[in-house]
């Protein structure tokens, strides 16, 4: 049994628990950071690959950003092909100059796990049965009425887990909640202080990672009457491709071959374009669906990234949201523990939630417009998708929206 005493006691080892415990560092607060799977197992989990730039500058800033910003593929634009027919929108142009980063979000992970260890900040990997204790007490000061109940100001929290057939205890100031939509810090909240918001889309992407040379420079959207595909990718040697599926796709009912095919057809423009082929090394099926957890704090307990949010992947904002909560999260954890400043902290949920809604907002109308449910391509709803693709690649108004929210929203902390 042992017994640790830190600032900020950080559950998950994502980008959002690893970027947090970074931004504490440099206001010197101190962390630890609990993971329940193993090392390799985080290091690599394949999962989205696109940072807007401020999340992208974020981590440079940072000091974790050294291979990021020799490695990452800067984009100024993005590609559309819809029905066969290629449309390109200028980010940079539109967007004041800014680009997004193509950049796998398993190598970042990698990236700031290296860079935390080196800078003597624990992370404790195979971490079993976290539990979290006595946050709901205590508020800080300045306290608005969101913070949680007004009881002891001097109860502190605790988080305990096993390791090696020991019980362990973590004693801190406050509790992070950065363990995934699947996570145990959302479960530890009573039902009755919170509110969750849910939405499912009746399709799911199946993606392949390929040892193939991207077929083009920039991303591709494609809408299709069979589905929507989108090409991406993570180096020159690399393709990170997806395809619309049924929800229930049995992923032994893809053989290699067709998917090429599928990719070719729904991808493949006028100019008879086709998608590089290469050996697939990762292959999997994802559902689609949308959460929200209001408000994102209880107490000392406060959720970032996916614990408090997840969107659909069309638009890659996941890991952008995660990196723009713990930026506020750690300036009002920061003010509170070094000044004794509590509004920042107080406010942290409302301030995370604008963005948030607004990046749901923009995640869902993505994944709306370019994706056909199964047998529904001559719908009113349809056609309606069409129009508003037809309008979005055609006004420069539309174009400037679509960009801002692509390259990501200023962040207000
Ligand atoms: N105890 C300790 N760790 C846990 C627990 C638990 N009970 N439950 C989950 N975890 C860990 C997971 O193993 C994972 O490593 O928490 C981590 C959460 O990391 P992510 O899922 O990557 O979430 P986050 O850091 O918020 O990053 C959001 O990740 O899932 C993508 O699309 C998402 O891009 C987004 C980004
Ligand atoms: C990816 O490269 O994995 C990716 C890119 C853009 C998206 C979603 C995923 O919208």
């Amino acid at each position: 049994m042992t017994n640790q005493s830190v600032d900020v006691c950080i559950i998950g080892c994502g980008p959002s628990g690893l970027m947090l415990s970074r931004l504490l560092a440099i206001k010197g607060v101190s962390s630890i950071i609990l993971e329940r799977s193993k090392r390799t197992h985080v290091e690599k989990r394949i999962r989205a690959g696109v940072l807007e730039h401020g999340a992208a500058q974020t981590i440079i800033d940072s000091g974790m950003g050294e291979r990021l910003k020799a490695e990452r593929m800067l984009h100024d634009g993005v590609c559309f092909v819809i029905d066969g027919k290629q449309a390109r929108i200028d980010l940079t142009a539109y967007a004041e100059g800014q680009q997004i980063s193509v950049y796998g979000q398993h190598e970042v992970v990698q990236d700031m796990i290296a860079f935390t260890l080196e800078n003597d900040v624990e992370i404790v990997f195979d971490a079993a049965d976290v539990a979290l204790h006595d946050f709901e007490t205590g508020v800080s000061p300045s306290a608005g009425p969101n913070a949680g109940p007004s009881a002891s100001p001097n109860a502190s929290p605790s988080v305990t887990y096993q390791k090696d057939g020991q019980e362990h205890t973590v004693s801190c100031k406050y509790i992070a909640g950065c363990d995934g939509f699947h996570g145990v810090s959302r479960k530890s909240m009573p039902d009755d202080k919170i509110t969750e918001f849910h939405r499912s889309f009746p399709f799911a992407w199946l993606g392949i990672m390929a040892k193939a040379e991207p077929a083009s420079d920039e991303l591709i959207y494609a809408r299709h009457r069979n589905g929507f595909a989108l090409h991406s990718m993570r180096s020159q040697i690399l393709s990170r491709l997806y395809l619309q599926v049924p929800l229930e796709t049995d992923i032994a009912d893809w053989p290699d071959d067709k998917i090429w095919d599928e990719l070719d057809l729904r991808l493949g423009a006028d100019a008879g374009w086709s998608v590089n082929r290469g050996e697939i090394i990762d292959k999997s099926v994802t559902p689609l669906r949308s959460f929200v957890v209001e408000p994102m704090q209880l107490g000392k307990l406060f959720l970032a990234g996916d614990a408090a949010h997840i969107v659909p992947p069309t638009g890659a904002k996941g890991m952008n949201l995660a990196i723009a909560d713990v930026r506020v999260l750690a300036v009002g954890l920061a003010k509170m523990l070094n000044e004794n400043d509590g509004s920042m902290l107080n406010e942290y949920s409302q301030i995370c939630l604008r963005r948030v809604w607004k990046a749901q907002r923009f995640s869902w109308w993505m994944t709306a417009i370019l994706h056909t449910p199964e047998g529904a391509h001559d719908t009113y709803q349809s056609r309606i998708d069409q129009a508003d693709l037809e309008h979005l690649l055609s006004s420069d108004c539309y174009a400037k929206i679509f960009a801002e929210n692509y390259v990501g929203l200023p962040f207000e902390v």
